[in-house]
């Protein structure tokens, strides 16, 4: 039987401890972007061990994490306490309504977090993404073109599986198209999509 769960990072993270530790290669250019437009408080949504967390707090922001995963939220309080920065973490499903007031937010970055869902539940994310950032805010957000999980796995909808072994069993993978992308996406002003050396789609835009 197909056992779905949302929560196969929390066992990595466990298992595997911080598993990332430099930055996205796009995220000094996301910084100069974010500095030129003058935002300051920034979401990271799935900020898992936090390698994000902390370099957008080096870089002076005041930012905000939220991922489903204890451990990933835990490793990140650590590494940032460890270099005397700070943020407001919160563990909780992205899939729920965020715990955040309208239009709070000047960006939002999520790297490789956004497909662990149904495209469906997806556009449901991207609302609230656009309800918590301010008119004009950023958005930054990477996701997989194509299938990298499991040599087992099934299909639950058009370009959604669900990996059946290895780190990421159970937990749903949908792979956009760039259209697709555009489409999801299509209440923001995009401003570029590309693939990065993983071959990973990169959206950029702002709430219009
Ligand atoms: C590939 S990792 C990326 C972590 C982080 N963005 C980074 O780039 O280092 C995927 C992250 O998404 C989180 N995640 C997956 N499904 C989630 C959900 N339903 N709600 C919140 N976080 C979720 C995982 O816990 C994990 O931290």
């Amino acid at each position: 039987m197909l056992a779905i769960t949302t929560k196969a990072w929390d066992a990595r993270f466990k298992r595997e401890g911080k598993i990332f530790e430099e930055p996205h290669e796009d995220l000094p250019l996301v910084v100069a972007s974010l500095r030129e437009k003058g935002a300051r408080i920034v979401l990271d949504l799935g900020s898992g061990s936090g390698r994000h967390l902390v370099f957008l707090a080096k870089n002076g922001f005041s930012v905000f994490g939220l991922d489903n995963s204890r451990a990933g939220i835990d490793i990140a309080e650590k590494w940032l306490k460890s270099e005397w920065l700070s943020a407001d973490l919160c563990m909780q499903e992205m899939t729920e309504e965020l715990p955040y007031e309208d239009n709070f937010f000047d960006a939002v970055i999520s790297v490789q977090v956004m497909h662990h869902a149904r495209a469906d539940v997806i556009k449901k994310i991207i609302k609230e993404l656009e309800r918590v950032l301010k008119k004009g805010g950023i958005i930054f957000i990477t996701v997989p073109k194509e299938r990298n999980q499991g040599k087992e796995f099934m299909q639950i909808e058009p370009r959604t599986f669900v990996p059946l072994d290895g780190p990421e069993k159970g937990l749903p993978h949908h792979y956009f198209t760039r259209g697709e992308l555009r489409k999801f996406f299509g209440s923001f002003s995009i401003t570029d999509i590309h693939l990065d050396s993983n071959d990973h789609y990169c959206l950029s835009g702002f709430k219009g």
